[in-house]
């Protein structure tokens, strides 16, 4: 659901101030009736008329991305290095779905619709992250355990849903680690790790939800398939 006012200004009838006054004298309806609330929520279900003609919603876009090492994860960045969006060529103003770290790679939704995105990272059950970290040291059982019944990452208790020793490589000390979370917090992983006592040297998300990398090389994308769009919207939390 998004603010009424939001989906005026998206729609390109007017600013989001003008959107206000619209609605406060009584220029707007929803679903037919007039709508004076400002802040009042709507979905892409409802109809939407501005001086009794329906607004143009706009065109939504979806993309998956698999996104490589030394780009941020951000529209436009102050110190111009390269935005996640810079892959992406469209005339759209799309933007990242929660964050992956500078030098974190893998799977990132971008899109301009906001309801969608906001399904994704609102904490939910049935969206999951899966991530592979390699680790600068050889994870025990202990320390596993540690993970998945709960660690303290400032000043909060995270929980990995599910945490699998992948490999381990005696001769370089290091290991590989499949870790899955529900939450987005700031850099979680590495925290996660971190206060196990290791420290994370390479992190590559491989799903989020449902999206993994099948077919998508370093820097490459797709878009959403309607019915991956609708399979998302079938997650939200009633
Ligand atoms: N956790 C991290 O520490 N970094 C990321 O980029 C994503 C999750």
């Amino acid at each position: 659901m998004e603010r009424l006012q939001k989906v005026i200004a998206e729609a390109g009838i007017a600013s989001r101030r003008k959107a206000e006054d619209l609605i406060t004298s009584g220029k707007v309806k929803v679903n037919g009736e007039i709508v004076t609330e400002l802040g009042t929520k709507v979905s892409r279900k409802d109809r939407i008329e501005v001086n009794n003609k329906p607004i143009e919603k706009q065109q939504k876009e979806y993309y998956l991305l698999n996104k490589p090492r030394g780009v941020v994860t951000t529209t436009k960045d102050e110190h111009h290095r390269k935005t996640v969006v810079d892959l992406i060529p469209t005339n759209t103003r799309i933007y990242p779905v929660g964050r992956l770290d500078y030098d974190t790679t893998g799977a990132l939704l971008l899109t301009n619709d906001g309801e969608f995105a906001n399904i994704l990272m609102h904490p939910n059950d049935k969206v999951e992250k899966v991530y592979m970290a390699k680790l600068n040291g050889i994870i025990k059982g202990e320390q596993i355990n540690q993970l998945k019944d709960g660690v303290e990452i400032d000043g909060q208790t995270v929980q990995a849903a599910r945490v699998k020793l992948k490999k381990v490589n005696d001769k370089n000390n290091t290991c590989m680690v499949q870790i899955t979370i529900h939450e987005g917090k700031n850099h979680q992983v590495k925290k996660m790790f971190e206060s196990v006592g290791f420290q994370v040297e390479k992190l590559k998300r491989e799903k989020v939800a449902f999206f993994d990398l099948k077919d998508l090389q370093s820097g490459e994308y797709r878009k959403l398939t309607p019915k991956e769009v609708a399979k998302v919207y079938a997650l939200e939390q009633k």
